[in-house]
């Protein structure tokens, strides 16, 4: 048994210099000196052993341990001083995994919102942020000094340039530079000169439709945003239209739905009602056709505008609008 142990000893004394990384030295650990080790099988195999073998073994073993542990201290040092060629990298640690990136969650919802249009045969429009008053207001039917005007805190850049206050305007562009049939959705960014809260900020997104054809009915406007709706929330979603008021629809509907965040019991997204409204829309107004060049004797549409972002909280549960514009990593990646 000694002279197994002085073997012992030879062998991980000469491991132990020659290791040349700390891998290779972990490795010379875990061999001569780990819970697994000959010499740890002899330490624990003593107990069975006469009482003189056992003293001088013991001995042997203690002694073997103490001088393995302390050369073992010494080539950590001369491997951390040296430099053991990894650049003190151990390969054996697991990975840390990049994040990767996603959509922003309003980008999500609008896609999902252009998608569903899409199937139902709307083409996608875009128009200027910085408007006139004649596509922002006049051409739809909001006159200056009309007191509807103040229902649009508006941010003007100069006495005739404004940020669209919404997404209406590319409505009046698309009608100017096309004959019906027209059927698009105009989404994007617009712009109030609100002061923010939970359920308002002073920027956020609309998404505009406009369907403008001969005999066209308000059945049809219905049944387009129910369909709309149903493919969005569910087939059980529950709605309700109101009768509303829009300068440039007559008539003129809001359509609110059930809140999704508290089932329609009342919470703060809903403040306490059980409905949020999701969009206005109704029938286009004469005069908007008659600002635009059109005969409204011989078309008729309808048009509609929803926010975008009170679906987004809709859909991901989120309580706060403006926690969408600040970028907090933390709120993002929960979603
Ligand atoms: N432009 C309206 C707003 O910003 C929303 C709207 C209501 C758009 C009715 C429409 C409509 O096209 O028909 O509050």
């Amino acid at each position: 048994m000694l002279d197994r142990l002085k073997e012992l000893g030879r062998e991980a004394r000469a491991a132990l210099q020659s290791a040349a990384t700390s891998v290779e030295l972990e490795n010379v650990r875990v061999k001569y000196l780990g819970r697994k080790s000959e010499l740890n099988q002899v330490s624990r195999g003593l107990k069975d052993l006469e009482s003189d073998e056992r003293r001088s073994v013991g001995r042997a073993v203690n002694e073997l341990k103490k001088e393995l542990g302390a050369l073992l201290e010494q080539s950590k040092k001369r491997l951390e001083s040296a430099g053991d060629g990894s650049g003190g990298l151990d390969p054996t640690l697991p990975g840390r995994m990049p994040w990767v990136g996603g959509k922003h969650p309003l980008t999500r919802t609008y896609e999902r919102l252009e998608s569903i249009f899409r199937g139902l045969g709307f083409e996608v429009a875009l128009g200027p942020h910085v408007e006139d008053d004649f596509h922002n207001f006049d051409a739809l039917n909001i006159p200056a000094d009309h007191p509807a005007r103040d229902g649009w805190d508006t941010i003007y850049i100069d006495d005739d340039s404004l940020l669209r206050t919404h997404t209406s305007p590319v409505q009046i562009r698309v009608m100017e530079s096309r004959k019906p049939p027209i059927r698009i959705i105009a989404p994007g960014r617009v712009y109030r000169n609100e002061s923010a809260d939970a359920s308002h900020g002073s920027e956020f997104y609309q998404l505009e439709g406009l369907y403008v054809d001969r005999d066209v009915r308000f059945g049809e406007l219905k049944g387009v945003l129910i369909r709309f709706m149903r493919e969005l929330f569910g087939e059980s979603v529950t709605l309700r239209f109101r009768a509303g008021f829009f300068p440039f629809t007559e008539p003129s509907t809001e359509v609110d739905v059930e809140c999704l965040i508290c089932q329609g019991t009342g919470c703060s997204v809903c403040s306490g009602t059980g409905w949020v409204e999701l969009l206005g829309a109704g029938m286009v107004d004469p005069r908007v056709f008659e600002a635009v060049g059109y005969d409204p004797g011989e078309f008729t549409g309808y048009a509609f505008g929803l926010g975008v972002d009170r679906i987004c909280m809709m859909m991901t549960g989120t309580d706060d609008i403006r926690l969408f514009l600040e970028n907090d990593l933390r709120f993002l990646r929960q979603i």
